[in-house]
């Protein structure tokens, strides 16, 4: 016989984990990654890159406006000056309740939406006051494996083919049956030239590596680990999402010049060289949320649907996790799209 559930040890346990991270809030989130995919999704395939951004960014705001809390954008889309809106400091939500900082890239893969390719997501993290790293927009080293290793199983001042041979060994397996998730870019040829000389297979993606790097977290993808430079802000992303569901990560700020040394210290980041694991980039409880934009190894993209009556319909495939609960909800939305009047 099954053991009936009891719901008032369960309603007391989700109350523990209440905190400014409520649970109203967790679901919520996801009204705002599906108001941005939804609108992106609009221009999939039409090769204007900043309109479908433009057009995510304005919907997302739009739909922080319901939240009640008083959120602050610690990763947004850039400076106050570059940034007409979700810029860096903005605050969002009603201005009442929890005080919650969000990192979050309505359109992630700008390009990918443009091109009608996979991957493209409408993405957002959140946590309570200050425990996100405010990633300056400069490039990150990401090194990422998932869930069911040895801790530091994974060194960022190791060579890729030491890390690959130790997740090989914990994993029983010989380096030439790991697969590696990495951006394809001329900046990582030597890489892929290494792991290619270790039998690896190179999984290599055009773009949107926050879903590169949580695809370590799915056997279905096949992928054990995620190698390669792509943007910081998508770093602090996709290491909420690890917090959520398990993995390891090594991030390590990239400096190309010192202007951009000069806007981390103005992020108040002192040590150039710091190998940032997990807790580093997202502490406490925190919130990962996302939302198909086109068709991809984590999620669904936007399907549009005209019914007889002439309704247009949205369908939505998102994800929403919470670190304190390890709770992963897999959401579909049907959205009625108003027909167009006049
Ligand atoms: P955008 O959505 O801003 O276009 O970012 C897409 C992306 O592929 C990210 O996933 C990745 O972190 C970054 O660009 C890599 O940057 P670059 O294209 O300069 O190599």
């Amino acid at each position: 016989m099954n053991t009936p559930i009891d719901t008032d040890v369960l309603a007391a346990k989700d109350l523990e984990q209440d905190n400014a991270i409520n649970r109203v809030l967790v679901l919520e989130m996801v009204r705002v990654t599906e108001a941005a995919a939804v609108a992106a999704a609009q221009l999939i395939g039409r090769g204007d890159e900043k309109a479908a951004d433009a057009a995510a960014v304005e919907a997302m705001r739009r739909a922080f406006d319901n939240l009640y809390m008083d959120g602050t954008v610690v990763i947004g889309e850039g400076e106050r000056d570059e940034a007409p809106m979700l810029f860096i400091g903005e605050k969002v939500g009603m201005g009442k309740g929890p005080k919650i900082d969000i990192a979050l890239d309505p359109l992630e893969g700008t390009t990918i939406t443009a091109k009608a390719g996979p991957n493209a997501l409408a993405v957002l993290a959140a946590a309570e006051e200050g425990d996100l790293l405010n990633a300056p927009d400069v490039y990150m080293d990401k090194l990422a494996v998932g869930p069911g290793l040895p801790a530091d199983i994974i060194d960022l001042n190791k060579s890729a083919s030491d890390n690959v041979r130790a997740v090989a060994a914990a994993k029983g397996k010989d380096p030439s049956e790991i697969n590696v998730c990495v951006l394809d870019r001329p900046r990582h040829a030597d890489l892929i030239a290494e792991l290619r000389e270790l039998g690896c297979g190179v999984y290599l993606i055009g773009d949107g590596d926050v879903a590169g790097v949580i695809a370590v977290t799915d056997q279905d993808t096949g992928i054990d680990m995620y190698m390669g430079q792509g943007g910081a802000p998508e770093g602090v992303l996709a290491a909420a999402a690890l917090r959520c569901v398990g993995g390891q990560f090594n991030g390590r700020l990239v400096f190309r010049n010192d202007d951009e040394k000069a806007r981390a210290k103005k992020w108040g980041i002192t040590d150039l060289g710091r190998i940032y694991k997990l807790d580093d980039l997202a502490r406490g409880d925190c919130i990962f949320a996302a939302t198909g934009v086109t068709d991809g190894s984590l999620l669904d993209g936007v399907k549009k649907r005209k019914k007889s009556t002439g309704a247009v319909i949205m369908t939505t495939h998102s994800v929403v996790m919470r670190a304190s609960s390890g709770t992963v909800r897999w959401i579909k939305g049907e959205h009625r799209i108003a027909p167009h009047r006049g």
